[in-house]
């Protein structure tokens, strides 16, 4: 084993590519942040129990790929393979429900862990930025969830995404589809693993990739003909406000996901340039998971969209983001007296807003070009012991090569006015 090696299915964040992902985070969360979502943070572990009842016993997720733990005290943990069950968990330990105010509107940024098959976009280690909104059924909030998420991803430049949305009804409307697909499909020629399927979650073999199944499939009862009056009612004003919002979504009515919470509302963001693992956000709502976990009825919405694949949809594009220079100024300075004077010019203009950086450890003059350079600054300010005698500092102006004397003590408002 070569222990420089990150754990398969993983991959580490390096400078510069991980300022892409840190504006990514910023992006996806700066609408929410404009449209009364708090920010909140959960333990990266949770309690096995918690996902297996709310993510859902029969899901892949929970049987398949969760990282679970025995603690030396005996608790059973699970590293979190998603941010739902987490988050509505510490709404309700700490009755933010109760203060009055629904929904209660909360955002998150984190790791999550699955152990599945790592392929491209697909990963045992990933990252998300979701939003949860508790305690109302609003269709109107369910389309302000997808707008958000819209607008985050248009305000990267993408547009190569589609949004697919279903219903998947309630808890009135939904037992009676899942009784007619049963039976229709206890009729078809499947494999032993399908069939268990059909008695555990029967909407998932709905969403089978292989083609002889999907053949038997045309004639399966559509839940679109099961759905109740409410439901009906509901899915259509969500559907209007996005269209009135200018937002285009596509019906797809095969759309299931892969957790077990949902009800009413569905939706995927789907990028086409990614190949197989396209999902780059997901979500819907889940007006029964509170009670799933223990709590009481709180219908709630949200979603979570995936960064890793977001930067692929972004490469996929071609999209390069304007990021703000890491460094603008980088000081070089020759000789002892001239380290301890740039230093502090360095300090001030830190202390002033402006990304600066220093020639560190005792390097030559050529040496100390490369780093600044490679920091990408604008300007580099260099001071010799002759600038220093003439109390002066050279500062180059790294686009254009021009290189000019600025005296000594008119370097920093020199500097800031040139980057502001
Ligand atoms: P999800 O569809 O399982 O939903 O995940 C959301 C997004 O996370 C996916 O669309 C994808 O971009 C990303 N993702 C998931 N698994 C991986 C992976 N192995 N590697 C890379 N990216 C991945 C949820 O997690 C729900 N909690 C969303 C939600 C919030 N529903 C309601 N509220």
């Amino acid at each position: 084993m070569n222990t420089f090696q990150a754990p398969k299915g993983t991959y580490d964040l390096l400078p510069p590519d991980s300022a892409v992902y840190l504006a990514v985070r910023e992006a996806i969360s700066a609408p929410l942040r404009n449209s009364g979502y708090g920010y909140i943070e959960t333990p990266g572990f949770e309690n096995v129990e918690l996902f297996a009842r709310g993510v859902g016993e029969s899901t892949d997720i929970v049987t398949k790929e969760m990282y679970t733990l025995t603690t030396k005290g005996g608790s059973e943990l699970a590293l979190r393979p998603e941010g739902t069950a987490s988050v509505l968990r510490a709404a309700l330990e700490a009755n933010l429900h109760k203060a009055g105010n629904l929904p209660v509107k909360l955002w998150y940024s984190g790791s999550y862990y699955r152990y599945e098959r790592p392929q491209k976009g697909r990963y045992r280690h990933f990252s998300q930025v979701g939003a949860e909104a508790i305690g109302a059924e609003d269709p109107a909030l369910d389309a302000e969830l997808i707008i958000l998420a819209d607008q985050a991803y248009r305000s990267l430049g993408l547009t190569g995404f589609r949004i697919l949305l279903n219903s998947l009804g309630d808890k009135e409307c939904r037992p009676v589809y899942r009784e007619a697909l049963q039976t229709f499909l206890r009729d078809l020629d499947l494999d032993d693993e399908t069939r268990r399927r059909i008695e555990i979650n029967p909407l998932r073999v709905l969403d089978d990739k292989r083609r002889d199944v999907q053949r038997q499939l045309t004639d399966a009862p559509k839940l679109r003909d099961y759905l109740c009056d409410a439901c009906r009612v509901y899915h259509a004003e969500v559907r209007d406000l996005l269209t009135a919002a200018g937002v285009a979504y596509e019906d797809d009515e095969r759309l299931v996901r892969g957790l077990d919470y949902y009800t009413r509302t569905t939706f995927e963001f789907v990028h086409d340039g990614l190949g197989a693992q396209s999902a780059v956000g997901g979500g819907g709502r889940y007006d029964g998971l509170s009670e799933m976990i223990g709590g009481p009825e709180l219908p709630s919405v949200g979603w979570a969209l995936g960064v890793d694949r977001t930067v692929l949809a972004l490469e996929a594009e071609g999209i390069t983001l304007q990021l703000p220079p890491a460094t603008s100024v980088f000081a070089v300075p020759l000789g002892d007296e001239a380290r301890r004077l740039l230093f502090g010019v360095v300090t001030e203009l830190r202390r002033a807003g402006v990304a600066a950086d220093f020639s560190f450890g005792a390097k030559g003059l050529k040496g100390a070009m490369k780093n600044a350079n490679r920091s990408g600054a604008r300007f580099t300010v260099v001071l010799g012991e002759r600038d220093l005698a003439e109390g002066v500092a050279q500062v180059k102006d790294m686009e254009s090569g021009e290189q000019k004397p600025v005296p000594l003590a008119a370097l920093v408002a020199d500097l800031t006015a040139k980057l502001t």
